[in-house]
């Protein structure tokens, strides 16, 4: 059951989209419209911009766009029917009387119902006689119970059946408990048991307060040390960092990165609580992306092994990319944070932050640990090393005081340093002009290819047809004018003709033509080469006489897509179709 269209409108008239995206998102006004750095992807120079006058956004980084419902979609990774809803409530307004959910939405539901239950559940078994171990076990680590209770940990008893048939009691089927995760089917007779057994559980809290996962943890050596939530309708996990529901409170500008769920907690109890961690999985772009919506500024504290260096390089890379400042603590003696805290004391790991280097010297300290200072050889290449490295620094003040101190270090002069550093921070440049050039086309295109592949094949068509398209989302007046002349099934691509269709028979009724009425039937990248349709439109500003061009155009193309094999043509015939062609070019 498609949503009414008064609802809809009220919908977008309550939720206007530059207050809505700036809950997301820093813009800054330019003219009519707003820009800010796209959350979608990752990049230092803003490409996203938000148009109030049609309530829509676009991305000519990434070709993200559409209408609120989209945004919201995509930025709180939700269903359309969520994230509806998540509209509706933010504008307090009340679903539509005959709504019934739909099934995916209603799955998810169930699971966070089921996940919640399941949290309430094993933190119970914590504190019954069967949890004395477990208890013993997060005791013994230096939890305290307030810590306990304030990360819901629980823990699962040692057989196969107490959570299932507690959660059957509830109400649950049999299938939202496999789809949650908690339970699985036995391969033998096929009956359902509890997946985690004898751990102690660390539910997984979504920044709304949604159980929507569980780290499970053995109390000795044995392995698998962990099990975790795989992805469920209510769960990704490249999309999510333990702790952030409490981070994201006091994180201010600073958020700390560390690697365990247990460093986390032992983080937070010595008052560290804007830290964070992965979940079971290494650092991805998402995960940066998702740092960057919180905080200016993440400090890193990976494991000092070899795993735990390439994770903070990797770790590095990714939120350079976003632009946030970076800086990395080392511990000594190679221990995990919740370690040292334990050993050494709150105040001590605190000294360890203040002094924790930011990126470019732990970079460099990493560099130099590669070469024997002592040869003439070596000492070359770990300045052409370092050289490169602090080409990377934007700000030609760090620039200088790091020359400076190399240059004193290694006994070379600065200005040689100074040079070098030029040279490598020039030829950047270059490389990475290309690449931005290369990857804005190559992300464009891929957009229409995925939402219209024929376009490829029929690009002058298919370039007509947005243009014609974004007209006519742009001035819903203008329909009228092609519709006798330019019936839909003249429209060359499928796609196109889709929406040709729709914007006639949408018009033809007298109802409202907004992006936001589309947003249900058309995925999320379909959604952006509608935006893009329409942004386009609105920079070209075309008095509506140019629709007779494009109708030309279209005609013509779809002529040509029937006309006879061109190898056939005779050279009067093809002599007529060149100059056609100019002519419509002109
Ligand atoms: P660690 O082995 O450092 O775990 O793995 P930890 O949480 O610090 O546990 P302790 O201190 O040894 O008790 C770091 C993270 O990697 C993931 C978990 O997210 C863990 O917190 N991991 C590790 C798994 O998902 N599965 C595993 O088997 C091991
Ligand atoms: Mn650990």
């Amino acid at each position: 059951m498609p949503l009414p269209d008064s609802f809809l409108q009220e919908l977008t008239q309550r939720n206007p989209i530059e207050s809505l995206i700036s809950g997301y998102v820093q813009v800054k006004r330019r003219g009519r419209n707003l820009v800010g750095l796209c959350p979608f992807h990752g990049e230092k120079t803003p490409s996203f911009t938000v148009y109030p006058e049609n309530n829509s956004f676009y991305c000519f980084g990434c070709g993200a766009g559409g209408d609120v419902i989209t945004f919201i979609k995509r930025i709180e990774n939700l269903d359309y029917r969520d994230a509806v809803k998540f509209l509706a409530d933010r504008a307090g307004m009340k679903m539509p009387e005959n709504d019934v959910d739909d099934t995916m939405s209603r799955l998810r539901t169930r699971v966070l119902e089921a996940n919640r239950e399941a949290a309430r559940f094993f933190h119970a078994s914590l504190y019954s006689p069967a949890g004395i171990e477990a208890l013993d076990y997060f005791h013994r680590r230096g939890y305290t119970d307030s810590t306990i209770r304030r990360f819901g940990l629980g823990y699962a008893t040692d057989d196969f059946n107490s959570l299932r048939d507690a959660l059957r009691k509830k109400g649950f089927k049999d299938e939202e408990l496999t789809l949650a995760f908690l339970c699985a089917r036995s391969r033998r007779n096929n009956s359902l048991y509890d997946i985690f057994r004898n751990r102690v559980m660390i539910p997984i809290i979504d920044i709304r307060g949604n159980v929507i996962a569980f780290g499970g943890r053995v109390l000795d050596d044995s392995k698998p040390k962990y099990i975790n939530t795989s992805d469920t309708p209510a769960f990704k996990k490249t999309q999510n960092l333990f702790a952030l529901n409490v981070a994201k409170a006091s994180a201010g500008q600073q958020l700390i990165l560390c690697e365990g769920y247990m460093d986390v907690i032992a983080l937070h109890q010595a008052g560290f609580s804007n830290a964070v961690a992965a979940l079971g999985t290494s650092f991805t772009a998402d995960h940066a992306r998702l740092v960057a919506r919180y905080a200016k500024e993440a400090i890193l504290i990976f494991d000092a092994d070899t795993a735990g260096q390439k994770g903070t390089q990797r770790a590095i890379g990714l939120l350079r990319e976003t632009g946030v400042d970076i800086r990395v603590v080392t511990i000594p003696d190679g221990k995990d944070p919740d370690e040292f805290i334990r050993k050494n004391g709150a105040d001590r790991f605190r000294v360890l932050l203040e002094r924790s280097a930011n990126d470019v010297e732990y970079r460099l300290i990493r560099a130099g640990q590669k070469y024997d200072l002592s040869q003439a050889g070596d000492k070359v290449n770990f300045l052409r090393e370092a050289s490169e490295i602090l080409s990377e620094l934007q700000s030609p003040v760090e620039r200088d005081v790091y020359a400076g101190k190399l240059s004193a270090q290694m006994d070379v002069r600065k200005d040689a340093i100074l040079q070098q550093i030029q040279r490598f921070a020039a030829q950047k440049r270059r490389q990475q002009e290309k690449k931005q050039l290369g990857n804005l086309v190559q992300k464009a295109e891929g957009l229409t290819a995925q939402a219209n592949p024929e376009a490829k094949t029929y690009p002058r068509a298919a370039a007509a047809e947005e243009a014609l398209l974004g007209m006519l989302m742009l001035h819903p007046d203008r329909i009228r004018r092609v519709r006798e002349t330019l019936p839909p099934e003249k429209i060359v691509t499928a796609f196109n003709r889709g929406v040709y269709s729709w914007l006639l028979e949408r018009d033809a009724a007298g109802l409202s033509v907004d992006l936001i009425h589309m947003a249900e039937s058309y995925s999320d990248s379909e959604m952006g080469y509608l935006s893009r349709m329409l942004r386009d439109a609105q920079e070209r500003r075309e008095s509506p006489e140019e629709l007779a061009n494009y109708e030309r155009v279209i005609l013509q193309e779809q002529q040509m897509m029937h006309a006879v094999d061109p190898t056939e043509l005779t050279p009067e015939q093809i002599q007529a179709a060149l100059k056609a062609l100019r002519d419509s070019k002109k």
